[in-house]
């Protein structure tokens, strides 16, 4: 029997997406469906989405939706990539806004939305061996599914999975909502009760079947209560069926081989590009082009479980040391995006501040950078240490979640043989940072040294390959 699984989330690239969720939910179906499996994938239709994928839909089904007393129009539509359907849950009211999250009404927006998503069902003829959910946005459709549609036979034979790509965000309400927005009875509060609230991330894991979460170590890490944002205890309980499966990255998308948008390709064993697309990007940002000077990057968004504290303690000595020039590109929190706009200012000839989220731009920066700093508080899985290893930059990491599943220290053994694949520390300290990263700068200085290790650490395979047969196997577990 071929298998078939929905994947049920809320950002999915290229359609429209935020972060690393939106690269996973846009990859990992891909990979399945090259493995055989009939994937599908479902999002709402947010106004964000390009006129160009809206003119490839079909319709599909419309009906009405009830979420308590409400009633509210559903259109599905759909559109295949890649041997991947994708299905929209259209909805103007609920989706059609500025941005994609961070409106007043999430929970009851995700509450519509996993409705819908089990009320589609039985419009397209579509009944899936397995719902897989990711994140809280998601959470419902894994707890609705147990909860409120069980009575019916084509749904009861439907296995749970849910996935865990940031434990930080949970989707936490006060109970006075229960009924009224998520329309749940007094019978399930059990079930999403957690702390004295409503946690929708909470009642996923004691709905789900399976839990996975986007890496080995940050399955471990999440049990205790240093990484777990208060949710060790019923992780613990429901331990044996927690798992962590590590990410990977889309290999045909982020390839400096073939990528559109750098001014010349290269690739691990001609690297020429690679000091073609740093002048470039040095031309544009009117930084002095010589090449011994490496440009050190941070791609992220400015949060501060991105390890922003210890970079802004560390990154004048860096600077000082190395003599490397600095290119931030990302937004969030304004005291990040105020410290680096000021060190731009401090240091015009050598720092860059781009605010901003822009993915074309990213791919450009990963191309001409030497060397990639990720020094996370904690970090799931983490991509961009992929990234930037794929595009030839040394990634200089922080020991956890899925940044110490995916890059191993460097060190040469007796035989000058090369191992691990980055510059890695365990405390999280501005001087270990630092460190680390000197290190880095200093190895990258030494050509010779420079050329077997970029070659290197360009070909450890990040690709979706062997991740993707450990959801087959989870899934075929479960079946
Ligand atoms: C979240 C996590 C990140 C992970 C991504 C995809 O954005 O913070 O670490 O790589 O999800 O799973």
């Amino acid at each position: 029997m071929k298998k078939s699984i929905l994947f049920v989330g809320a950002e999915v690239m290229p359609f429209a997406a935020t972060g690393g969720l939106g690269d996973v939910l846009g990859s990992l179906p891909t990979a399945l469906a090259a493995k055989g499996v009939d994937v599908r994938v479902v999002m709402p239709l947010y106004s964000a989405v390009g006129a160009k994928y809206r003119a490839e839909m079909k319709k599909e089904a419309e009906f009405d939706v009830y979420l308590a007393w409400r009633r509210q129009y559903c259109g599905v539509y759909s559109l295949v990539k890649d041997k991947v359907t994708y299905y929209f849950i259209d909805n103007e009211y609920y989706f059609a806004r500025e941005a994609l999250y961070g409106q007043y009404d999430d929970g009851e927006r995700y509450a519509y939305f996993c409705s819908a998503v089990l009320e589609m069902l039985p419009q397209i003829g579509f009944f899936p061996d397995i719902l897989h959910a990711h994140d809280w946005q998601a959470a419902l459709s894994v707890i609705y599914l147990r909860q409120k549609y069980s009575y019916d036979a084509r749904y009861a034979a439907i296995r749970r999975v849910f996935t865990i790509h940031n434990i930080e965000y949970q989707g936490k309400y006060d109970f006075f909502i229960l009924g009224d927005v998520f329309a749940l009875s007094e019978a399930d509060r059990a079930v999403v009760e957690y702390d004295g609230c409503i946690n929708l991330m909470k009642g996923a894991i004691e709905c789900a079947e399976a839990v996975t979460t986007v890496s080995p170590r940050y399955a471990d890490e999440i049990m205790s209560p240093e990484y777990s944002h208060g949710l060790c205890h019923i992780l613990r309980r429901y331990a044996d069926k927690v798992s962590g499966i590590l990410n990977g990255i889309d290999y045909a998308y982020y390839n400096p081989w073939t990528d559109p948008v750098l001014v010349k390709h290269y690739s691990p064993k001609r690297r020429g590009g690679k000091d073609a697309c740093r002048s470039a990007l040095r031309a544009d940002l009117s930084l002095e082009d010589d090449k011994n000077t490496p440009i050190i990057s941070l791609i992220t968004r400015l949060a501060s479980h991105k390890g922003l504290d210890i970079v802004a303690e560390a990154i004048r000595g860096i600077l000082d040391e190395t003599g490397a020039q600095l290119v931030v590109l990302g937004k969030g929190e304004a005291k990040y995006e105020e410290f680096f706009k000021n060190l731009e200012a401090e240091r015009p000839d050598k720092v860059r501040a781009l605010i901003t989220y822009d993915r074309d731009l990213s791919r450009r920066i990963y191309a001409a950078t030497d060397i990639f700093m990720m020094p996370s508080k904690s970090e799931p899985c983490g991509l961009s240490q992929m990234i930037a290893s794929r595009y030839g930059a040394i990634p200089v990491v922080r020991e956890t979640g899925g940044l110490a599943d995916s890059i191993l220290p460097y060190w040469v053994d007796e035989e000058g043989e090369i191992h691990g694949n980055g510059f890695t520390f365990a405390g999280y300290t501005a001087g270990e940072l630092y460190e680390r990263t000197v290190a880095a700068a200093a190895l990258w200085k030494d050509t010779e040294k420079r050329k077997t290790f970029v070659e290197k650490i360009m070909t450890v395979d990040f690709s979706w390959a062997a991740s993707a047969d450990k959801y087959i196997e989870l899934y075929a577990n479960l079946l």
